[in-house]
């Protein structure tokens, strides 16, 4: 449709996207022969298949063991910055998860510098600007959380390539059983380091579980936060501090079966009772759509047009981590 074109050229900005899920099917293909991976099939279009978050994670931890070397990460970012700025992304917030990739000996600063190196490249072809966010794997337990914040903040302080490019901390994968405030002294030592602050909660957690990200960890956005219209005083706050939800409405139908279809997400009351709720992709590559689609599809769920649209992508403006000078010129 018209209003689909209109979106895909509509400058986008995206919150919650996972590097690693911006992976081409090809490219892991390629990347898995060359680091000598075996796939559980070789044909890319089989190649992401899942039905709860839980399968999807494992799909997801396939996707990063491709990831064995420097250039590996350079190449995963470049082509993520080319895809999304074909439809319409300006700026992004990538989150990378490395706890795995850690643990199996490979280096932060190496990897921060491939991130960088392929960030670079895909920056001066299409003029999209893409900064990192280092997810804490909640899987990997608080102390190995704690310990990558550390390691960041050294690299940081020694001006290793590429760490000015990584301005927050995250957490995600699994919610199940983990309490977000075990994770305290991790954020409290990001936040001591400069590191701007967020979480994913609320994936498959209570209200409750959000409300413990903001009063003890102190994080300034939340991914994904679904089940915030539980909890009307928890609205209250929420619009009242302008608190971003970086909402991702069908990678909850598709990954976490948060509900079965579109038109069942929150997403609709998130907006009409005020809160600060933008659009992302989550893993684009893993669910097969781009930033402009889902725009389309959230449109089309909920019967929104073009002024509702471009609401929401300046809403994105105001929840992104730039200064006041650095949205002025995506507005
Ligand atoms: N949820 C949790 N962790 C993740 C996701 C997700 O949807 N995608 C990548 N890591
Ligand atoms: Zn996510």
């Amino acid at each position: 449709t018209s209003l689909a074109a209109a979106l895909d050229a509509l400058p986008k900005v995206e919150l919650h996207c996972h590097i690693e899920g911006t992976m081409r099917p090809s490219t892991l293909v390629d990347l898995a022969r060359r680091n000598g991976l075996d796939l559980p099939t070789s044909d890319p279009a089989e190649l992401y298949r899942y039905d709860s978050l839980d399968s999807f994670l494992e799909v997801f931890w396939m996707v990063q063991s491709a990831l064995g070397r420097p250039g590996d990460w350079a190449r995963l970012a470049y082509e993520s910055v080319v895809d999304s700025a074909a439809h319409g992304v300006v700026h992004c917030e990538a989150f990378f998860t490395p706890a795995r990739h850690l643990a199996a000996g490979q280096d932060l600063a190496a990897i921060v510098a491939g991130l960088d190196e392929g960030l670079a490249a895909g920056e001066a072809e299409t003029g999209a600007r893409c900064l990192l966010i280092a997810d804490m794997d909640r899987a990997f337990g608080p102390a190995v959380g704690l310990q990558q914040v550390q390691a960041l903040a050294a690299l940081r302080h020694a001006g290793a390539r590429g760490t000015e490019r990584v301005i927050g901390v995250g957490m995600d994968s699994t919610e199940r059983g983990i309490d977000p405030a075990s994770f305290r002294s991790a954020y409290d030592a990001a936040r001591a380091a400069g590191f701007r602050l967020t979480a994913h909660q609320g994936e498959n957690s209570p209200a409750s579980a959000i409300a413990a990200c903001l009063d003890i960890l102190g994080v300034e956005r939340v991914d994904h936060g679904v089940p915030v219209m539980d909890d009307s005083e928890l609205v209250s706050r929420m619009v009242g501090e302008r608190v971003p939800i970086t909402v991702c409405p069908t990678s909850n139908v598709v990954i976490a079966n948060v509900v079965d279809r579109l038109e069942d997400h929150p997403y609709a009351r998130m907006r009409t009772a005020g809160l600060l709720a933008t659009i992302n992709t989550d893993d684009p590559a893993l669910t097969d759509l781009d930033l402009a689609q889902e725009y389309a599809a959230v449109a089309a769920a909920f019967g929104y047009g073009w002024d509702e649209m471009v609401h929401i992508a300046l809403d994105a403006v105001d929840a992104c981590w730039l200064d006041d000078a650095g949205k002025a010129a995506l507005r």
